[in-house]
């Protein structure tokens, strides 16, 4: 049995939107609603806590539990924690961005099964990259190197962890968890195993207007299928 966490909680800024951009509309639902939806169909997935703007726990879905997200991303996903039903140490928890609209049911219930199948402390949602990356000096100008993309993923959501070491990352200084970009480097950087499950780049994150624009055409096509 798993836990579902979604974090909803965020401004949207870069969005421009105006209001949360977890609210805002896409391809006639709110955006937080294709997320909670899929995990629905998740036969492993037994709850599903949402956390919101603290002044918009009315827009939760019906039969999820609503929490009051926090200041940082970080934060909201420890409020929607210590909202879920208490579990084992073992139990599975899956934390995911209501802005990664498109994860389907088939890529949680993966996350879910490699993570039993490989025994390790996290899977992440991965897709290779495409670009070639270089480093670039302080100055912002001058290329350093060119990594090996052969070697790079860029990770998306879902995440999914095992409880304890979830609970354990979560714990960690605050000054340590304002540098984290996402939990599974808090995993990482206390020891933990941390696995990669690759994923479509599709499962990208609505971030711009532009985002919204290929969100929308992609849900539309698939609602109509
Ligand atoms: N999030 C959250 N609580 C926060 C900040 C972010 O729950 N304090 C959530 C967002 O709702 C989103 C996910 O974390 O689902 C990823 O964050 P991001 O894409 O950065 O969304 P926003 O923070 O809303 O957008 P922006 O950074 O442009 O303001
Ligand atoms: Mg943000």
């Amino acid at each position: 049995m798993a836990v579902a966490l979604i974090v909803a909680a965020g401004r949207g800024e870069r969005l421009g939107s105006g209001g949360p951009k977890a609210l805002v509309s896409v391809a006639g639902r709110p955006m937080l609603e294709w997320s909670v939806a899929a995990l629905r169909e998740v036969e492993a997935v037994n709850a599903i806590v949402v956390a919101l703007p603290p002044d918009r726990l009315d827009a939760a879905p019906d039969g999820v539990i609503a929490v009051a997200g926090g200041e940082t991303r970080s934060a909201s996903v420890t409020a929607a924690l210590a909202a879920a039903p208490a579990g084992a140490a073992a139990e599975a928890v899956v934390v995911h961005d209501a802005a990664r609209a498109l994860a389907t049911p088939t890529l949680f219930a993966e996350a879910l099964l490699e993570l039993e199948r490989l025994g390790v402390d996290a899977v992440v949602a991965a897709a290779p990259v495409t670009d070639t990356i270089k480093q670039v000096a302080d100055d912002g100008r001058t290329v350093q190197r060119t990594l090996d993309r052969s070697q790079l993923w860029a990770v998306q959501t879902p995440q999914v962890f095992r409880r304890d070491a979830l609970t354990r990352a979560l714990a960690a200084s605050p000054d340590l968890i304002a540098g984290a970009t996402d939990d599974a480097w808090l995993v990482e950087h206390q020891g933990g195993a941390v696995a990669v499950l690759p994923a479509s780049a599709e499962n990208f994150k609505i971030t711009t207007p532009h985002d919204l624009r290929v969100a929308e055409m992609l849900l539309a096509e698939r609602s109509h299928r």
